[in-house]
């Protein structure tokens, strides 16, 4: 009695059998419950000052600086695979102590969003607002001196990147991505916007981002490592899960759209979590720069695989919970996905 109750209500081996259902590719496509597709990824991209530049970045295999009048390269791939989105990042000519190249009306950055809303205007473009590209002391914010100790000053921050905003908002960018960890900066922004009339561009906060050594290859990339000291004091320490809850649900209280888990590989269980604590809302990862790196090392040796090893991890990240993936792997992985 026992024994046939088992076998109707949870039978077991040999009844069942797992294996059944992975025995051929069209089953195993059948059940799939993770998929990843195009329409998940962003592109980060990298705006260089000047004129005819493409600079290789050394700790970022195949990824590049451009200036705008060399990014149709960058955008072929992007427009033909139907990426949807691109994410932004300046070096601009000059730095200074509050970054005001990032709200110049002819910055680097206005002038790329410009370009590319003139040639592909139905490609989002995502703005990330943050000072430490355009500052000379690479802060994050404007940093001020008390007792000989450097502090990055909050609240002096935010209309900078008020105004930051504002001004990408006018380019043209659909999104904006505030990247520098100031508090009550998501609500600087919103009212900023909306004051401006902006009230449709979109915010997207890093919400939870992490002090983390996989920004590394990124630094490079923009020059924007910080000159002294480092960024602990407003960025997330590594061992804290349950403050990203309150990171996530402080910024959605002033106004952010979408929040971001940054990093993504090394913070699966964060994003598991934002995304369990704010049903509906859409969360994006950054796959970020250090965890690029460590693939294509790998990928370069012949150690890993070039195709199945940035697909895997980054299934491991949507599967994680993220609706939205930033990846330095956007266009390779997209070619990959369209050629299925
Ligand atoms: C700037 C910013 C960083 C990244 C995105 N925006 C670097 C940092 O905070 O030091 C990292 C992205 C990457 O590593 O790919 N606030
Ligand atoms: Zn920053």
């Amino acid at each position: 009695m026992k024994n046939a109750m088992n076998k109707t209500m949870s039978a077991s081996y040999p009844t069942t059998r797992l294996r059944r259902l992975r025995s051929n590719p069209q089953l195993r496509r059948l059940i799939r419950e993770t998929e990843l597709t195009i329409n998940d990824l962003v592109a980060p991209l990298f705006i260089h000052h000047g004129n005819n530049i493409k600079n290789p970045i050394t700790s970022m295999p195949e990824q590049y600086q451009w200036s705008v009048d060399r990014l149709d390269e960058a955008l072929q791939e992007i427009a033909e695979y139907h990426i949807p989105a691109v994410i932004l990042f300046g070096i601009p000519a000059h730095k200074d102590p509050i970054g005001s190249a990032a709200f110049a009306d002819n910055g680097v950055i206005q002038q790329a969003i410009q370009y590319i809303k003139q040639q592909l205007p139905e490609l989002l473009v995502i703005a990330d607002v943050c000072c430490c590209e355009y500052t000379d002391h690479g802060h994050c914010g404007i940093v001020s001196d008390s007792n000989e100790q450097f502090q990055v000053d909050n609240d002096q921050t935010l209309p900078l990147l008020a105004k930051q905003a504002v001004s990408f908002a006018q380019a043209g960018a659909d999104i904006v991505a505030p990247s520098g960890m100031m508090d009550g900066m998501v609500q600087a922004i919103r009212t900023g916007l909306d004051e401006a009339s902006y009230t449709n561009v979109a915010i997207l906060s890093y919400a939870a981002k992490y002090s983390s050594a996989m920004y590394g290859p990124f630094r490079d990339a923009t020059q924007g490592a910080p000159q002294f000291g480092d960024r602990q004091s407003y960025q997330m320490d590594m061992g804290n899960a349950a403050e990203a809850l309150r990171e996530t649900a402080l910024d959605l209280a002033e106004g952010a759209d979408m929040l971001m888990v940054k990093p993504a590989h090394t913070y699966l269980d964060i994003i598991w979590r934002v995304k369990q604590a704010h049903p509906g809302v859409p969360i994006a990862a950054y796959h970020v720069s250090g965890e690029y790196a460590m693939l294509q090392a790998a990928i370069a040796k012949g150690w890993l695989d070039a195709e199945r090893a940035p697909l895997e991890v980054l299934t491991a990240i949507k599967r994680a919970g993220a609706d939205i993936i930033i990846t330095y792997y956007a266009s390779q992985v997209a070619k990959q996905l369209a050629g299925r």
